[in-house]
């Protein structure tokens, strides 16, 4: 059969409500502009995130009816333990209520003040937390990376000769640890090569720098793997994902993404010294080590989504539905960062809308625009979510690219609503010329793009 079907069938509904275009001028009003404070309901396609936003399986809600919510040494936690080990590997496992948790967890107990954290493309919450530390957040991505419209298999990839270079500049004792963010999340759900895996590990191995993989896409990684590169087309995802991790001293998770799961993340290290002491900090703000700000049915939830994730029938078809997206809005003429993601298609709206300069926030004008046209809710990744990215060791970064992501909740729209929200783009394109940009009225000093308000520039 050519047709790639949902392989899952639907069990329980959630009705939409359905909007004008009045009520949905009047609702961007009230929130300023910003699509994060938009009341949920009011949203009719709800593109904002994959992370949390997962329908969770028959198994799933079985698993959680199994929860064990004794405080300490749940049955719960180790059923958690054996599911994330028997892919991820690593020696211990820590859970928490998310990633950013973990990364805040992560970056308290191994980083210190004016370190430098190189990343091929840090996440916001990831770059959050380490500035909160007085670190410094560097991304090294591939030149290619910041070329939207060029194809490149693994545009995720970091770039080793910069890694080398700045090692050198800087010198390894200020490089706390590196990062590979698989796949990298701000720039395009773009895959990272198990070869440059194994090269980036090789410069940390020569350096003595620990290299840690932020996992929240790390099946969707395996899997690009396996399209795409030479000698992994006859293992397992479940396999790959298991070299990739192979690799990594460590890694943070957020199980809202490739967990399947509602809630939760962890922290894994190899380290017995480190994880004694990030089980230290944890007690002190997530709860005791076997539940970590989780509840029990929580951890069965998530050991049961990260078996579900790696099965190939599944990944095929998410790859496909994403890509069904990307091909017929890219067709019809509107720039997206190709080839498309593993979790999103990424519009590149500083070419769609070119009379908007990044000081007038293209991407934020755009996202507003698809709201405003269809209900759809969209994330923007550009100048608005990347306030701070300088740092004066990052010399080599250039500007943020000004992205609108439309992220692909796990196993929550059809076919028909993925139609709707190509028709809804393309009449957005249709009048793209008249669209203006927006200034910022207000704004918290960390992660403004969840909280700053905005008004339109006339
Ligand atoms: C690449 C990446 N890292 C870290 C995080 C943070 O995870 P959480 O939202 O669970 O705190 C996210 C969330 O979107 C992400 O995409």
């Amino acid at each position: 059969m050519q047709t790639i079907i949902e392989p899952f069938r639907v069990k329980v509904v959630e009705p939409i409500k359905m909007t004008t275009r009045g009520e949905r001028d009047a609702y961007l009003k009230e929130v300023g502009y910003n699509l994060f404070l938009l009341k949920a309901e009011n949203v009719i396609i709800d593109l904002l995130t994959d992370s949390g936003t997962a329908a969770m399986s028959s198994e799933q809600w079985a698993a959680v009816n199994r929860g064990d919510e004794s405080y300490a040494g749940s049955s719960s936690y180790y059923r958690f333990e054996e599911s994330v080990l028997d892919i991820f590997r690593f020696k211990h496992v820590i859970p928490t209520h998310q990633g950013r948790a973990a990364e805040r967890i992560l970056f308290s107990v191994l980083t210190k003040a004016d370190q430098i954290i190189p990343n091929n493309t840090h996440f916001d919450t990831t770059r959050a937390n380490i500035e909160y530390v007085g670190a410094h957040a560097v991304d090294l991505p591939i030149p290619e990376f910041y070329e939207p419209a060029l194809f490149h298999p693994f545009k995720g990839n970091m770039d080793v000769d910069a890694l080398e270079r700045l090692v050198a500049r800087v010198g390894p004792g200020r490089i706390p640890l590196v990062i590979l963010t698989v796949t990298s999340n701000s720039g395009g759900g773009q895959p990272v090569s198990m070869a440059n895996i194994r090269a980036v590990k090789e410069v940390c191995s020569r350096y003595g720098v620990p290299l840690y993989l932020d996992a929240c896409r790390f099946a969707e990684n395996a899997y690009f793997i396996k399209l795409r590169e030479y000698g992994y087309k006859q293992k397992s995802v479940k396999e790959i994902a298991q070299e990739m991790f192979s690799f990594a001293d460590g890694c943070t998770m957020s199980a809202k993404k490739n967990g399947l799961a509602n809630i939760g993340g962890f922290l894994c290290t190899n380290d017995d010294f480190l994880a004694q002491q990030e089980k230290d900090l944890l007690i002190l703000t997530e709860g005791f080590p076997t539940y970590g700000g989780l509840a029990g049915r929580d951890l069965d939830a998530i050991a049961v989504g990260l078996q579900e994730v790696v099965q190939e029938d599944y990944l095929e078809y998410r790859f496909a539905s994403i890509n069904y997206l990307g091909r017929h809005i890219s067709d019809a003429g509107v720039p997206i960062v190709e080839p498309p993601g593993g979790h999103a298609i990424y519009i590149d709206a500083k070419s769609m809308l070119p009379q908007i300069p990044s000081s007038q926030f293209p991407g934020q004008a755009l996202a507003v625009e698809l709201y405003r046209e269809a209900g759809i809710r969209s994330c923007e990744i550009g100048s608005v979510m990347r306030a701070s990215n300088r740092c004066s060791d990052a010399d080599e970064t250039p500007p943020a690219m000004e992205l609108v992501r439309l992220a692909i909740p796990h196993r929550v729209y059809t076919q028909s609503h993925i139609d709707y929200v190509i028709e809804a783009l393309l009449s957005v394109y249709k009048r793209r010329e008249s669209i203006r940009g927006y200034s910022i009225t207000h704004q918290p000093p960390f992660l403004r793009h969840f909280s700053a308000r905005f008004e339109p520039l006339r």
